[in-house]
């Protein structure tokens, strides 16, 4: 592959890299085997790539992301430009023109969510297009919660143990009387 250029794919299964260069069939179907979730827009935000992966990915919640996205379809998706999948393109299209390294964003949609890593495929110092890693941030939020929730439990212990902690003095004599009493 040409080191990090900008790849486009000809609709045909050719990946191209930089001034057209054919990526070999063997990295073509590397790149498509990957785990990765991956997908390419070139520089004026069309889907021109998506690996094996991301369109697994995708069809799998396709039914959800179209209720909120109606847009949204697995058949049309290679060629669409991403404006339509955002509720404010503008906002997008200006992040993305000032991107110069990679970005980190979780995003909700159809009642998923989804960690993208968004990095720009630079040229003489401007994005020639843009390639995305998906995740499903699922796990990775089930995660988080299981931490809270641990990282809770253990602040109740704690509260419990500050709680008991007096208790397990005995009762301290009454100042005047001398009698023995509860701590308040
Ligand atoms: C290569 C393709 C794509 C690029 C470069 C891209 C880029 C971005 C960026 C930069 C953000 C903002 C992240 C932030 O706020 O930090 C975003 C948000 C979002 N993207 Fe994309 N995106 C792409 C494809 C898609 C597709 C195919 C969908 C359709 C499901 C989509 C749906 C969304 C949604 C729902 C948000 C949340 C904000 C909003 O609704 O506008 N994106 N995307």
């Amino acid at each position: 592959m040409n080191g990090g250029q900008f790849a486009t794919s000809d609709f045909g299964g050719n990946l191209m890299f930089g001034l057209k260069i054919r990526v070999s069939g063997a990295k073509l179907r590397a790149i498509d085997t990957l785990r990765a979730n991956v997908m390419i827009a070139d520089a004026d935000l069309k889907i021109t790539y998506m690996n094996a992966s991301v369109k697994s990915l995708l069809a799998e919640v396709e039914t959800e992301l179209k209720a909120e996205l109606p847009r949204f379809s697995m058949e049309t998706l290679l060629g669409s430009n991403i404006d339509v999948f955002h509720k404010n393109p503008s906002y997008q299209r200006d992040m993305l023109a000032k991107l110069t390294k990679p970005h980190n964003a979780t995003i909700r949609v159809g009642g998923h969510a989804f960690d993208l890593l968004v990095t720009p495929l630079m040229k003489g110092g401007r994005p020639e297009g843009f390639v995305v890693e998906w995740s499903n941030a699922k796990e990775r939020l089930l995660n988080t919660d299981y931490r809270n929730q641990m990282e809770a439990i253990s602040r109740g212990q704690a509260m419990i143990d500050h709680r008991a902690a007096p208790q397990a003095h005995p009762p301290l004599p009454h100042p005047r009387n001398g009698k023995r009493q509860l701590p308040l």
